[in-house]
């Protein structure tokens, strides 16, 4: 006993030091792995990109003979109370994720929403979890709040963030959404349900699939805060009209006639952000572009980028949930890597990794990344939406040409009602 302490104590202590540090370094491995699982040791994080559904939005009922509710203090069209809480969540776990990246100067935040009142409450709420006034950015010493200016519309990215954008194809799609070969598809397979639903309301305004879904995210709301349900509102129904809501927001979101007019706009963008920022750029052009871009978008935006960016997984995207595009740099090469919040900010994200992107790791290769990109973005995206590329240009030259072939038609009528009736007098004058 004696002497194995002796020895013990005896052991150099280079020995003690450098076994502490393998396994330190071994935890610090498995740590690494089981969170970043990353292939390199050496990643920088150089930019955030942050798109999120807004927050949760209060309803209330539309339709007639399906129960009402008294919903005084949730204002219809605006986040309730449970969303502003959640997109303030949200900033604060964005600001622990990446706290050593970002400090708390403004300019480091550039903020874009779509033009609805919830996408730009959320912004706010995001924007003011995420950034304090601290230190130099100090005002007024009761409130810590920092304004950071929100966008909400981008002259240059047509479209970027609202499905509900001027593209006279989309709102022609939406219009016909009932009578899409896939809705009929949908209608057929779940048609008992629709006609229980119809009989159960008295009412055919739910044998629309629009009708529908906005009818089962009514019922949905309604249950999440303790509202009386109706009686037809069963398990089974539920379930049903649940995978209804899926495949049409999948069909509506993600339908291969649509998403590249859907998302090219958002992702030219994201090129461009992406782009500036790459590690070949020279530096000097690098110095004050924001380190975090945060985009508030309305319904379905992100639901379609998920799409485009191969990482869709046919599920419901809920409100509030929220894509991180991340750039890396490691070893010298650019990497994105994607993770995703669905509601709940106290976990860790999850890692999205598209087909297209190495397997091996949660790093996509830049080239590869954008070139998928590429591939979403329409070069003529005003013409396959119906726009005329130069706008009121054509126009007046359309104009201008349609006004000389009528001026030029009353006066040859003129000319000759005139030669006319001077042919008559002359005639008349003969008699
Ligand atoms: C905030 O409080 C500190 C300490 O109480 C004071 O020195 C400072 O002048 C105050 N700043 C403003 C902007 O009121
Ligand atoms: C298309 O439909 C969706 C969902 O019904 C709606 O959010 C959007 O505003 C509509 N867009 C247009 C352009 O009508
Ligand atoms: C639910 O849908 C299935 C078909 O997917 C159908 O057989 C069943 O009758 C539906 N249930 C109700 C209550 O409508
Ligand atoms: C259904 O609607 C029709 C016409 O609006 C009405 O006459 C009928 O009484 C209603 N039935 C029920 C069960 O509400
Ligand atoms: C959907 O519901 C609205 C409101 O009740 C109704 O005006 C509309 O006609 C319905 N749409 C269809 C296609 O039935
Ligand atoms: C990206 O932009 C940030 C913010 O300006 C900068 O700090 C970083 O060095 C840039 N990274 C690369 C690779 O350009
Ligand atoms: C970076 O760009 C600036 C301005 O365009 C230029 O003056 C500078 O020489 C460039 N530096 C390098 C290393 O290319
Ligand atoms: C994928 O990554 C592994 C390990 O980082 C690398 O050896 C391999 O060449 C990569 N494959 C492609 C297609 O980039």
């Amino acid at each position: 006993m004696e002497i194995i302490k002796r020895q013990l104590i005896n052991l150099p202590h280079w020995f003690i030091f450098h076994n502490i540090c393998f396994l330190l370094s071994l935890v610090n491995n498995v740590a690494m792995d089981s969170t970043n699982n990353s292939p390199a040791k050496s990643s920088t994080l150089n930019q955030v990109i942050v798109l999120h559904k807004h927050g949760e939005l209060s309803h209330s009922s539309i339709f007639p003979n399906i129960g009402s509710f008294e919903n005084s203090n949730e204002p219809e069209g605006h986040l309730t109370s449970n969303g502003r809480q959640k997109m303030y969540q949200l900033g604060e776990a964005l600001r622990s994720r990446y706290n050593s990246f970002l400090s708390n100067n403004p300019l480091e935040f550039k903020a874009e929403s779509s033009d609805v009142d919830v996408a730009l409450e959320s912004g706010l709420l995001v924007l003011h979890g995420l950034a304090k006034a601290e230190g130099q950015w100090i005002y007024d010493n009761s409130t810590n709040y920092l304004p950071i200016p929100i966008h909400s519309s981008p002259q240059e990215y047509p479209c970027a963030l609202d499905s509900d954008c001027d593209c006279p194809f989309i709102e022609q799609w939406n219009k016909s959404i009932d009578n899409h070969p896939a809705m009929k598809n949908i209608k057929a397979n779940y048609k008992e349900t629709i006609k229980y639903l119809v009989e159960k309301t008295n009412s055919t305004a739910f044998q629309s699939l629009t009708n529908l879904t906005i009818l089962f995210k009514y019922l949905e709301y309604a249950k999440n805060h303790g509202y009386p349900l109706p009686d037809y509102y069963t398990r089974e129904i539920y379930l049903n009209l649940s995978k209804i809501d899926q495949q049409f927001e999948q069909l509506e979101a993600c339908s291969s006639d649509i998403l590249s007019i859907r998302i090219t706009g958002f992702f030219k963008q994201l090129k461009a952000i992406i782009s500036e920022n790459l590690s070949d750029v020279n530096e000097t052009f690098k110095i004050n572009k924001p380190k975090l871009h945060l985009f508030s978008s309305a319904e379905l935006l992100l639901s379609s980028v998920l799409c485009g960016l191969g990482v869709s997984e046919s599920k419901i995207i809920p409100e509030g949930a929220t894509l991180v595009i991340e750039l890396h740099e490691i070893l010298g090469e650019d990497f994105v890597r994607l993770v995703y919040w669905n509601t709940d900010y106290t976990i860790e994200p999850t890692h999205l990794v598209p087909i297209y992107c190495n397997k091996t790791s949660d790093f996509c290769g830049i080239k590869e990344f954008l070139s998928n990109l590429d591939e979403f973005i329409l070069p003529d995206w005003q013409e396959k939406c119906g726009l005329c590329p130069n706008g009121y240009r054509a126009n007046e030259i359309m104009a201008i040409i349609l006004c000389v072939i009528i001026l030029t038609i009353i006066i040859t009528t003129c000319a000759a009602v005139v030669r006319r009736r001077k042919h008559r007098e002359e005639y008349d004058l003969l008699e």
